[in-house]
């Protein structure tokens, strides 16, 4: 991939995951900076991952091509303010992987022309298989795109939008549905331990046959969703007896409604993010 000076402005948990990625792919380790307040996080980045780790945000932002903002959604608009006036900043590409954060934020707050993608990676980003859907309009260049491509690859697949709104449905389909697949096996657990299962032997049951089901699905990739599961379901079977129960109680109305309450939390964050700036 491109090698360009990168700088993370915060080290949490997703930056964590995005720098091992990248080093793992080859990556210049001379060329990350991580900027943290925490002296704890930035020796943990310097001493055992072997990047540059600075407190200082502006010195960060000002020797980067590529500034990463990777803090919590609420700390964005200080942050945004503290590198208020970087110089060249409109050379510069943003990468910004808070939730409910929109562009026009950003450009209100650093400069009307900045280059910005949001990015919308999801949980097992921390573990190289995530998915992140990515966002940018046409200030940003195709070559711009092309890393922040190859950046999201190094921790899993990536998805493109079209339009800004759509992050907001990734979020949806996506960046909480590790939440709700987790909710699933969380369930199947506490039937399996009232059963009379140890929860370490009812969580590997589980587990292999989640696993078993991707695996079922990516061999099988002609096949729909519900073809598989009619595949598995035969009239008057165990399964067939247990679906009927999830279509009684309305498990998709219900996956409807619940993926409608993650978009519009989403939508809600943008406005509040947004009068925050102003108030
Ligand atoms: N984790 C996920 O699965 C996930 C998924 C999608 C999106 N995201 C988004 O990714 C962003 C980061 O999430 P995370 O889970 O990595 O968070 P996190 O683990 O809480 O890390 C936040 C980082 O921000 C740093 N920080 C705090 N104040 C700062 C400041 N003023 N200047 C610079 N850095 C500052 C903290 O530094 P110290 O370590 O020194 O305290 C910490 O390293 C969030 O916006 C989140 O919504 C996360």
């Amino acid at each position: 991939m491109m090698q360009r000076k990168i700088a993370f402005i915060g080290g949490g948990n997703m930056a964590a995951a995005i720098i091992s990625g990248l080093i793992a792919s080859g990556y210049d380790k001379k060329l990350i900076t991580v900027s943290a307040p925490s002296e704890k996080t930035r020796t943990r980045f310097s001493q055992n991952v072997g990047v540059l780790a600075t407190a200082d945000n502006v010195k960060a932002a000002s020797e980067a091509d590529v500034v990463v903002l990777a803090v919590k959604p609420q700390l964005m608009r200080e942050v945004c303010d503290g590198l208020k006036g970087i110089t060249d900043i409109d050379q510069k590409l943003f990468l910004t992987i808070a939730a409910g954060t929109a562009v026009q934020l950003y450009r209100d707050i650093l400069s009307p022309n900045l280059k910005i993608i949001r990015i919308m990676p999801n949980t097992p980003s921390l573990v190289g298989e995530g998915v992140s859907g990515l966002f940018a309009d046409d200030k940003t260049s195709a070559q711009d795109k092309a890393f922040t491509t190859d950046l999201m690859s190094a921790v899993g697949k990536v998805v493109w939008v079209e339009k800004e709104t759509e992050i907001n449905h990734v979020i949806a389909i996506a960046g909480s549905a590790p939440g709700y697949l987790f909710l699933f096996l969380e369930a199947m657990q506490e039937k399996a331990v009232s059963l009379g299962f140890q929860p370490e032997q009812a969580r590997e049951l589980i587990l292999q046959t989640a696993k078993g089901v991707v695996a079922l699905a990516e061999y099988e990739q002609d096949l729909g969703f519900n073809q598989l599961r009619a595949n598995v379901t035969s009239k008057g079977g165990t399964t067939f007896e247990a679906l009927n129960v999830f279509d009684k109680k309305g498990l998709k109305p219900t996956v409807d409604e619940a993926m409608q309450a993650a978009i519009d939390r989403a939508q809600s964050m943008e406005i509040e993010f947004s009068l925050a700036k102003k108030s």
